[in-house]
């Protein structure tokens, strides 16, 4: 009994330290190329310094409307981190942009950035629609992992992340995280 509290109040002390039990690191981004245009520009995205910080800048070369832009993330997982990757059933199929905005950029992207400081991509929130057009910087960002899910799987987990207009493929970003155990 005494050591079910203790054990209940360590995680509890852990939820209060945002912290969870995984470290992110960013691993690799790869943009890649619309079927017959490319609309959404991420080439200017790169991983600096010993922390493989974000820095750079991404493009969206129209307003993208919810009715016409959708996204869909494709989720694997390489458990030994050895280049064999598995599908996972966590994958997000073709969504309206904008929801997929909110739902998604919200939880595990927004948490980094400061709007202002570390980047100039407006703050999303409920409202948020279309996505603007524009160039958007982002100033060295390491990833907050605060609101993502508690369990996620080690090894490397890679997500292709893939922009919509009319059906068609308009461009996106494939990226590589390795998430470890948190040493402490
Ligand atoms: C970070 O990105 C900015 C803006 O794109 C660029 O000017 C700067 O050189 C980048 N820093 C490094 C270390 O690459």
């Amino acid at each position: 009994m005494k050591w079910l509290v203790i054990i209940v109040l360590l995680q509890l002390l852990e939820k209060i330290k945002c912290e969870q039990s995984y470290e992110v690191t960013n691993e690799r981004l790869e943009p890649f190329e619309g079927d017959s245009q490319t609309l959404v520009l991420f080439d200017g995205l790169k991983t600096i310094g010993r922390e493989r910080a974000l820095n750079g800048s991404f493009k969206f070369l129209g307003e993208m409307n919810n009715d016409d832009f959708k996204v869909s993330v494709e989720l694997y997982s390489s458990p030994n981190g050895d280049g064999e990757f598995k599908r996972m059933v966590m994958d997000v199929p073709q969504t309206s942009i904008c929801e997929c905005f909110k739902k998604f950029y919200v939880q595990f992207v927004q948490p980094s950035l400061k709007t202002g400081e570390t980047t100039n991509f407006p703050v999303v929130d409920d409202d948020f629609c279309p996505v603007p057009e524009g160039e958007f910087y982002v100033k060295n960002v390491i990833l907050n992992t605060q609101d993502w899910p508690s369990q996620v799987p080690r090894g490397i987990v890679k997500a292709i992340i893939t922009f919509f207009s009319g059906g068609k493929n308009v461009g996106g970003l494939i990226v590589e995280v390795k998430i470890e155990d948190r040493q402490s």
